[in-house]
């Protein structure tokens, strides 16, 4: 049904209002899958309503879990885990599947899942995950697009040092040590928030990891986990998605439930861009906008805590009514400009250089359709439509439904025309 629906914006509403932010989902679908680590129920507080975390529960009952939703509240029963195949439909569902592989591997010894499919941000390579996974005593076979995994002694702690901070490859081996034989070191591991979110519910359920959110991460071993509850954290993303929807329109927001300590880089380029942004009781950021916004000059994605390069897509709708001229450099992915141009569709002056893409901002933009191709790339569109003159309108939903929980429904309610039909 997503595919054929279409977001339908009538641009030039200023938004004005409180919005709560959601679960993050780069921290449920690692904690979805760390659920496998325990012989037991673990409960998911503040997970959102992603397609993704559907796909990850999808795959948790494949493996013989029972998994419930009430709310944003997921229980996930692992007493049993009668499977070890994921099979290709699933893994192709979501590319960040390949995050089961080091709970499955460390709790049944063995572990059967096809390649997970590259997207639109380029091929998606695992070889960090493999390597590590192999230096821990796993046996790998890849043939035929599948992975073949098994840790014939189980698994071993190991001294992992990473060439490159993945998100993916850290939490893998987090969760891979976790009951491990012995102790793993992983250096140059990644920073990022949800890495410590993880780390926080492993030693809930008994782990012993130290050094999470730093570049060493310490995982001693432990025989058994026992499940627990635990209250995902939010989603940074969304939030400064949602910031640079404010801004790009004029506005004045407060977004509650928010982490302010993840949003620190996406604030400081905001501010850059003279918006004024308060951040006040445990979770509130205000942010308004008192003058014409200006370029913040160049913007590089990095590693946290570096500018994230999830955030660049929205970020870059923002710039481009700004006055002046932003450049992008995208050290990350190596094929996350897509959405430049859909911009340019409404009138963005964007030109794209491999990894750098440079924006001359523009006085307005004006409505057109518009196809989202990936997650963050449909969220610029959005950002994009809420300032362009007249309507836009923009397909492709599925991929903004995996990310964002609801995204007409928050914008509605904070006075923006938007509808989904
Ligand atoms: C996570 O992806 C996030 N996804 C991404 O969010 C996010 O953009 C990314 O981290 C960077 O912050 C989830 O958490 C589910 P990486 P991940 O491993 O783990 C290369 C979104 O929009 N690489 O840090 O896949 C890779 O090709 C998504 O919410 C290898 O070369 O990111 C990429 O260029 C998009 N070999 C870079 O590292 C590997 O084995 C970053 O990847 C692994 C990664």
């Amino acid at each position: 049904m997503a595919e054929q629906q279409r977001i339908v914006i009538g641009g030039g509403k200023r938004l004005e209002g409180e919005i709560p932010i959601q679960g993050a989902k780069n921290s449920a679908l690692p904690l979805l899958a760390a659920t496998v680590l325990c012989s037991g129920e673990s409960v998911l507080h503040n997970c959102p309503h992603l397609s993704d975390c559907d796909s990850a529960c999808r795959i948790l009952e494949c493996l013989g879990c029972r998994c419930k939703r009430e709310q944003n509240t997921v229980t996930v029963d692992s007493s049993v885990i009668s499977c070890t195949d994921i099979p290709a439909s699933l893994m192709r569902e979501m590319r960040s599947s390949i995050i089961f592989l080091g709970s499955v591997l460390t709790r049944c010894g063995r572990c059967r899942m096809s390649f997970p499919g590259g997207c639109e941000l380029g091929p998606r390579p695992i070889d960090f995950h493999l390597a590590a996974l192999r230096e821990m005593g796993a046996v790998i076979d890849e043939r035929h697009g599948y992975l073949e995994c098994t840790a014939p002694k189980g698994l071993n702690g190991a001294r992992i040092t990473l060439s490159f901070s993945s998100v993916g490859a850290t939490e893998n081996i987090m969760l891979a040590a976790s009951l491990a034989e012995g102790t793993t070191e992983i250096h140059n591991a990644a920073r990022e928030p949800e890495i410590v979110d993880l780390a926080e519910y492993i030693n809930k359920c008994g782990g012993k990891i130290s050094g999470a959110g730093e570049s060493t991460i310490v995982i001693e071993g432990v025989k058994r986990l026992s499940s627990c509850e635990h209250r995902i954290m939010s989603d940074r993303i969304a939030a400064a998605t949602y910031l640079c929807c404010g801004a790009i329109t004029g506005g004045e927001l407060i977004l509650t439930g928010a982490d302010h300590s993840g949003l620190r880089p996406v604030i400081a380029v905001l501010e850059r861009m003279g918006c004024s942004i308060y951040t006040y009781g445990k979770s509130n950021v205000f942010i308004n906008v008192r003058r014409p916004l200006t370029s913040p000059g160049t913007v590089r994605t990095n590693v946290h805590p570096g500018f994230p390069t999830d955030a660049q897509p929205p970020l870059m709708a923002l710039t481009a009514v700004a006055g002046g001229t932003t450049v992008f450099v995208e050290n990350i992915f190596e094929n996350r400009f897509k959405h430049a141009s859909e911009l340019v569709r409404l009138g963005a002056h964007i030109s794209v250089e491999g990894k750098v893409a440079v924006v001359i901002g523009v006085r307005s933009l004006s409505g057109a359709e518009l196809v989202a191709t990936d997650l963050r790339g449909g969220a610029a569109l959005v950002t994009a439509g809420l300032a362009a003159e007249g309507t836009t309108k923009i397909a492709g939903l599925s991929h903004i439904d995996r990310g964002y929980e609801n995204i007409e429904g928050v914008l509605r309610s904070v006075g923006a025309d938007i509808t989904r039909k």
